[in-house]
């Protein structure tokens, strides 16, 4: 009878192990026991970037990369896009179910009421450059307000644990819409309680002199889908320094600073910037083809393509681009966009993104709405990071509380030099003289 297990000979010693098979992976601490003789430290497995790594269980977001699925909770995200606001999806992630209607509306009352900053870190985004970027100011007020919630290190404790949760997805939106003010020179706008969540991020990031904001609610539709389809992807570069810098049980505001600066990157939440560079440098239709064979001959990347992941077309990207087209017709047309159309279309026919599965990505479509919207491309990542908290906090708040969990501490294989002598005469050399 077939056995959910893994019979593995050791060639070296003509020894065989059984390693059980539990969810479709084995636990590499069972190679461990497999040993070339007792004083062998044992099997490691060598995997640099976590290619086929499963490092925690997970019951927040699903993804099926071949098919293209992307679930939160078990609800597919074309219909959480289509039915929810932002801040349902976030309460889903992080609690497991929809809010019911009441507890809907204690944690929209209970987000609303903590948008505001502390005076003194609105003054310490005041000390950065006029002309910092935005995500480099995101990460360091976010380890800044570790400073304001001591309490926030006592992760054990579940009620101090949702408090910090509440204050990081309420404080985000409105740290975003400080950096975009700084680095504009305005006066920074403070939260409208009236507002949705949405709605209240434009009147921060927007209102002038009118005494009352009034959102577009195409535009807040937009950006409110554009944060459903960020909130979360499960072990994704930054999620996954967010559980390591908190394995280490490091409060979530210093946890989430440093997820936030591994979404900062380039090949991470840092892609939909290059994207519009890479039109901006692509310039008009008559110029893809050429961009394109620079592409194949490897000279550069495609930005906003590929996934490590998805083989498939990212679903975010095909609900962001329907989203682009609401977009337009408000804003106008952009000729990024057709750029970007005949990129992809060359794209899915080639042989060369065909036989990779490189396929659009939620960055390639996203920069394009942004900037019509009036943003900068240095603001694209920050948009990112607002909702990306959510995801953020769900994935540290299920660490904290698996049993199975510990300090993140991988092992490597040192191909250093193993011992050697220190070179006769250098110990005085270098030693210091005092008197
Ligand atoms: N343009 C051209 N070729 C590409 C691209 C691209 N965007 N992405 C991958 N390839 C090629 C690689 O050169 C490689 O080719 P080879 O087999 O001939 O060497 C092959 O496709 C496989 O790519 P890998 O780099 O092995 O794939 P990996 O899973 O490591 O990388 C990544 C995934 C980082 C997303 C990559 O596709 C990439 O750099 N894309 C562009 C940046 C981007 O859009 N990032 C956003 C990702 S979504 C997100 O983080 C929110």
């Amino acid at each position: 009878m077939a056995k959910d297990a893994l019979t593995i000979t050791d060639q070296r010693t003509n020894t065989t192990y059984e390693a059980p098979v539990e969810l479709g992976a084995i636990r590499a601490m069972e190679l461990r026991k497999i040993k070339a003789n007792p004083d062998d430290f044992g099997v490691m497995t060598y995997d640099p970037a976590f290619m086929n790594t499963a490092f925690c269980k997970s019951s927040i977001t699903f993804i099926d990369g071949e098919k293209g699925i992307l679930r939160y909770r078990g609800y597919d995200i074309e219909t959480l896009a289509e039915h929810c606001t932002y801040l349902q999806v976030a309460y889903l992630l992080l609690f497991g179910e929809l809010p019911n209607a009441q507890q809907e509306k204690e944690w929209v009352r209970d987000i609303t009421h903590h948008t505001m900053l502390h005076e003194n870190t609105k003054h310490f985004i005041d000390g950065f450059r006029y002309d910092a970027h935005p995500m480099g100011i995101l990460a360091s007020t976010l380890a800044a307000l570790s400073t304001v919630y001591p309490e926030a290190k006592n992760i054990h404790d579940p009620a101090n644990r949702q408090k910090q949760i509440v204050r990081l997805i309420a404080k985000m939106a409105t740290l975003a819409a400080f950096s975009y003010r700084h680095r504009r020179g305005h006066p920074y706008v403070y939260p409208d309680n009236d507002l949705t969540y949405t709605e209240n991020f434009m009147n921060m990031l927007w209102r002038m002199t009118e005494p009352k904001y009034v959102a577009s609610p195409v535009i807040a539709h937009a950006l409110d889908v554009l944060f459903i389809l960020h909130a979360d992807h499960e072990q994704n570069c930054s999620s996954t320094t967010m559980r390591v810098i908190g394995s280490a049980q490091t409060d979530p505001y210093l946890a989430m600073a440093g997820a936030a600066a591994a979404l900062a990157g380039p090949l991470h939440g840092g892609a939909n910037e290059e994207v519009l560079r890479m039109l901006d440098e692509i310039g008009s239709l008559k110029n893809v083809p050429a961009y394109i064979k620079r592409v194949k001959a490897g000279e550069i990347k495609l930005m906003g393509f590929g996934h490590r992941v998805y083989k498939n077309y990212d679903p975010r990207a095909r609900i962001i681009k329907a989203v682009a087209e609401e977009v337009f017709d408000v804003t106008g047309h952009n000729d990024k966009l057709d750029i970007a159309l005949e990129l992809e279309r060359i794209a899915l026919q080639d042989d060369y993104f065909v036989s990779r599965k490189l396929y659009p990505n939620v960055d390639f479509y996203s920069g394009i709405i942004y900037q019509a919207m009036g943003f900068q491309p240095d603001m694209f990542t920050v948009l990112f990071a607002i909702p990306r908290a959510a995801g953020w906090l769900a994935q540290w708040n299920e660490m904290v509380q698996d049993p199975e969990q510990k300090i993140a501490r991988p092992r490597q294989i040192y191909t250093g030099i193993n011992h050697r002598k220190f070179p006769a005469g250098q110990e005085e050399k270098s030693a210091v003289k005092v008197g």
